[in-house]
């Protein structure tokens, strides 16, 4: 199969790079220095010389908190870009990966179906939202993967950045009235390609929420990083209202499959198997 893979230098992209060339597939690869994904000549062109028959769109802009001060190029990346991607998605038969995310959702309730009406409270949430919609206008065979609170190798996340500061500092500050399903690349690389690009089973086209199984909160999160790590590292919980970053985030984020029976491993054994690769962890 010819793949044609944007984001490839991004956290989820490198890692679905890998898998996928592994598997044998021709997989064409791009980062923002390559082909910028708002660039609708460049695209153009991409298209018309690869003939892709899968496009898996991993490329996105992911600072959240930076999105609320450049809505436009968010909104441009995140979803215009998309549209354009749909729709020549469209002309050459191709069929469309998608990732959205959690952040579509206001939060109010503690889990969110496929099929729950979006109402993002910030300008990334937004900006992925009308990624979304503008597929379905401009195409018909797409999968939109929803996930949340992404970790794995080449790329910032939470995770690392705790398992540096642990090191680092005798207690760290996190938020504690977040809650949502950590989800390991790996993991996710995994399912998508073996239900949408193996089709086992076969799927409709549409919209899918996949994470790794559970839910917590961040300290929570913060906490078992240590704990795994043999950190003695206090966890000072606070709340999102004190740390007041310039995102607003939702407070229930997890997201429930409904589409079909089945289920991640859970976060906590993914977590730790991440931490197993790159430091030393507890014996238990
Ligand atoms: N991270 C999370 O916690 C999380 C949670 C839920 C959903 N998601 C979604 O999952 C997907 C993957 O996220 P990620 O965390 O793996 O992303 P990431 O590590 O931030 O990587 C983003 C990728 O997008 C590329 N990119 C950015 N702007 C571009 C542009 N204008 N044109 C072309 N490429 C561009 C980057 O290329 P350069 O490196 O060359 O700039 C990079 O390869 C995204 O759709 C994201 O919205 C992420």
């Amino acid at each position: 199969m010819r793949i044609l893979l944007f984001g490839k230098s991004g956290m989820l992209g490198s890692c679905l790079y890998e898998n996928l060339s592994e598997m044998g597939h021709k997989v064409f690869g791009f980062n923002s220095s390559d082909c910028d994904i708002t660039n609708k000549r460049k695209m153009k062109v991409i298209f018309d010389e690869l003939r892709p028959d899968f496009v898996v769109n991993a490329a996105a802009y992911t600072s959240v908190d930076d999105a609320e001060k450049n809505p436009k190029l968010a909104m441009d990346i995140n979803g215009n870009a998309v549209g354009k991607i749909a729709g020549l998605c469209e002309i050459y038969k191709a069929v469309l990966i998608h990732f959205s995310t959690d952040y579509v959702f206001d939060g109010h309730k503690k889990t969110w179906k496929e099929s729950d009406k979006p109402c993002p409270i910030n300008v990334y949430g937004e900006s992925k939202l009308l990624g979304e919609k503008l597929i379905p206008e401009n195409m018909r065979k797409f999968y939109v993967i929803r996930t949340s609170w992404l970790f794995g190798e080449n790329g910032k996340n939470f995770v690392d950045t705790m398992a540096v500061l642990g090191k680092e500092k005798k207690e760290v500050k996190v938020v504690n009235d977040q809650f949502g399903a950590p989800t390991y690349t790996k993991d996710l690389a995994k399912k998508v390609i073996e239900f949408f690009v193996k089709k086992k089973p076969v799927l409709e086209y549409g919209i899918y929420h996949i994470t790794n199984s559970g839910t917590t909160n961040w300290s929570d999160l913060a906490a078992n990083i240590f704990k795994t790590l043999y950190l003695e590292t206090k966890v000072k919980e606070i709340t999102a209202e004190k740390l007041n970053r310039p995102a607003k985030r939702p407070k229930y984020s997890t997201l429930k499959s409904t589409k079909f029976n089945f289920e991640m491993r859970p976060w906590k054994k993914a977590v730790k198997d991440y931490l197993r690769k790159y430091f030393i962890i507890a014996p238990y």
